[in-house]
């Protein structure tokens, strides 16, 4: 045999490679104010930089390091800008970093509680603590009949929820046999896209989501839902599955879930709620009020990888029964059978998600709430929705704009009274002068603009500086 030889990174370099990793980190978020918050790059641009072949040689770090401020840095938009107010946020913040790096780092594939029994059981934790952080209903504690686990998405915990419903409905025939177009959906007009993904994937089918009116607050009117499920039933159709939002995207519009709730009590019909953003405004009790009626659901999903500065991915999904989930994504291969498993002690939680692998995500959730509290955690969310309330004042002292959708938390939706051309130039300009980033939606088939104030960095002089350079951008239309 010859000599050993390596390609790998030693301890020693990895020490030295590392600290440099974490200073570039930190230049980073000292200077990403001075960056123009959405890329300016033109399709293909990062490409071309890029040489044709992968490198047959390896390369030193330090050269690498330049390319992320030659090549990628001109292709980032700065999500974690505080002059980023588009979309909703993905915000992340130094504990969340660091608590993905030791993720990383151990490199666990926790698909089974006996891969890494702590990945299981601290991930069963965090989201134990959560329940009473957000006054969620016990029956999604671990130690009730229920349960909470970490997923990507809120796509994704959406779509089990689906598929639970489902298989709970056909008293689990569909996974045997599949749909046979009878099963019904609901949710409103202004619910997320990943709904109707949700349909497509499971089975179910777009023409088999009701996509349920709303009324002037852009909120599900649940007087239609009932109507529609009452049609859907005389038509011999099978009503199985309701998603509410708390929170929508399009205008953070909040469903009236106790309506709701009752109806799929009264029907038999699974109730899930997508909080994805919004979820994270129930840290402050005072909020509360806005998931009234979260414990009729069966399912609830929220993304501390939006507002709670957790970086992405990190969703929390819980449902009031394990049962039903489990009983309807597990399946035990020989190969990964355990004592453990076979003890019936312990989750694996494989069985509440799609994918068999995972990584360790709890570590960067446990790492915010540890380093914030949950009184800090509060704070950051409180002032930005103090932020918002003032942004919306203003928006309504200065005649030129309009507010268009009630303004109850974190998002504001705005639009100048000029119309939909000028609206579309004046998001154009300001996004393209590089000092704020926002995006827009359509309300009342209006073009409508949205400012969302949840990034972890935001203060109120950035709050400020945007409103001055909407009006003055509006002073040139
Ligand atoms: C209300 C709502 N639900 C679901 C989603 C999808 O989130 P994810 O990217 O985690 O799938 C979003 C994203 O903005 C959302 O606003």
């Amino acid at each position: 045999m010859p000599p050993d030889k390596t390609y790998h990174m030693t301890p020693e370099q990895f020490r030295h490679y590392g600290r440099a990793v974490v200073d570039w980190i930190a230049d980073y978020y000292e200077r990403i104010e001075t960056l123009p918050v959405l890329s300016r790059v033109k399709p293909g641009k990062i490409r071309e930089a890029l040489p044709t072949e992968a490198p047959g040689k390896g390369e030193a770090l330090e050269t690498m390091l330049k390319d992320i401020d030659k090549v990628i840095l001109p292709g980032v938009t700065h999500w974690q800008s505080p002059n980023f107010f588009a979309y909703f946020p993905a915000n992340a913040s130094g504990p969340a970093i660091l608590g993905d790096l030791l993720s990383s780092a151990l490199g666990v594939q926790g698909m089974l509680w006996a891969t890494s029994p702590a990945c299981t059981e601290l991930e069963t934790h965090v989201l134990d603590w959560l329940v009473p952080m957000l006054g969620l209903p016990q029956k999604f504690l671990s130690t009730s009949a229920g349960g909470g686990v970490i997923q990507d998405t809120a796509s994704s915990s959406s779509l089990c929820a689906m598929l639970a419903a489902r298989e709970r409905a056909t008293n689990y025939v569909s996974n045997r046999r599949g749909c046979d177009g009878h099963l019904i959906a609901y949710t409103s007009n202004q619910a997320h896209s990943s709904l109707e993904k949700a349909a497509m994937i499971a089975g179910i089918g777009k023409d088999n989501l009701r996509l349920v009116e709303v009324d002037e607050r852009f909120a599900m009117r649940s007087d239609a839902l009932k109507c529609q499920i009452e049609k859907d039933r005389q038509s011999g159709l099978i009503p199985f599955f309701v998603s509410a939002t708390v929170g929508t995207t399009s205008s953070n519009a909040l469903d009236p879930l106790p309506a709701i709730g009752a109806i799929c009590r009264e029907k038999g019909i699974w109730f899930h709620v997508d909080a994805a953003m919004a979820g994270t405004a129930t840290l402050c009790p005072e909020f509360r009020y806005i998931q009234d009626g979260v414990e009729l659901a069966d399912s609830y999903t929220f993304n501390p990888h939006k507002w709670m500065f957790t970086n992405f991915d990190c969703n929390c999904f819980y449902v009031a029964d394990r049962k039903a989930l489990i009983d309807t994504l597990s399946i035990l291969p020989e190969y990964l059978r355990n004592t453990a498993t076979e003890s019936g002690a312990v989750f694996d939680y494989r069985d509440w998600h799609i994918p068999l692998g995972r990584r360790f995500r709890s570590l960067k959730l446990w790492f915010v709430i540890r380093y914030y509290g949950v009184e800090g955690l509060q704070y950051h969310v409180r002032r930005h929705i103090e932020m918002a309330q003032q942004f919306a004042k203003w928006v309504k002292q200065d005649n030129r704009f309009e507010l268009a959708a009630p303004t109850p938390l974190n998002l504001v939706c705005f639009r100048h009274r000029d119309g939909d051309e000028n609206n579309q130039c004046l998001m154009n300009r300001l996004n393209q002068s590089g000092d704020l980033y926002l995006t827009h939606t359509r309300l009342n088939n209006r073009f409508t603009l949205r400012f969302c104030v949840g990034q972890t960095n935001t203060t109120q002089r950035h709050v400020e500086q945007a409103w001055k350079r909407i009006q003055e951008e509006a002073g040139k239309l």
